[in-house]
């Protein structure tokens, strides 16, 4: 059968949107890539952008992120977008209307995640400045913490991209290790 070929105006149509907020802008950034900053004051508690995506199930969120750790592997793009909504459902924030996936971790965020009726809102958990970074906790577990390093700069960045309730495990592996290689040498 003969495909009916898309005039530029209604391809045009079709493409969605990228997502806007008067909050923030996208912009090189000093942790990683590009990252959203702040276009002017946010007041804490402020919803300031979505975070939207092709909403997927857990069998196809493990199936991309296992495509993404090969890719990773191999050298091409190895940065994480899935959001885990629920027990059920994942968001796949990849799409390139999806700005908020520009936003970053830290460990001293100024924003968080918010699940609301289905959604996921970025809310500002403090005042924020015009022109700070905006980020959030990824809330990554422990396992397979050393795969991902945090570079926040931060004062209490624990050097790796892990949940605030077990950095306390990552700061204490590290000094163990230390620990370790000092006896290592004196040995
Ligand atoms: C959702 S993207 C964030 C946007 C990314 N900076 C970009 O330009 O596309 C998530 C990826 O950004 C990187 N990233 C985010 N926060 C980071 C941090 N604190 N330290 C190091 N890399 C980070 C990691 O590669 C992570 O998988
Ligand atoms: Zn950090």
């Amino acid at each position: 059968m003969m495909k009916k070929k898309q005039t530029k105006a209604a391809k045009k149509a079709t493409k969605p949107v990228p997502t806007r907020t008067p909050w923030a802008k996208v912009r090189g950034s000093k942790i990683h890539g590009r990252g959203m900053f702040a276009s002017k004051a946010i007041p804490k508690g402020t919803r300031v952008i979505e975070y939207s995506g092709e909403r997927i199930t857990k069998a196809e969120g493990w199936r991309r992120e296992l495509a993404r750790q090969e890719r990773g592997a191999r050298g091409g793009d190895g940065c994480i977008y899935i959001f885990e909504l629920n027990t059920k459902v994942d968001i796949d924030g990849s799409v390139l209307w999806n700005t908020a996936r520009y936003i970053n971790h830290s460990c001293d965020p100024n924003c968080e995640s918010q699940v609301v009726r289905g959604r996921v809102w970025i809310v500002a958990i403090r005042d924020i400045a015009p022109g700070e970074e905006l980020s959030y906790d990824y809330y990554y577990d422990y396992d397979h913490y050393h795969e991902h390093p945090c570079r926040c700069g931060a004062d209490n960045c624990a050097g790796y991209i892990v949940k605030a309730p077990v950095r306390w495990r990552v700061r204490h592996a590290a000094s163990r290790l230390k620990k370790k290689k000092t006896r290592r040498r004196a040995a």
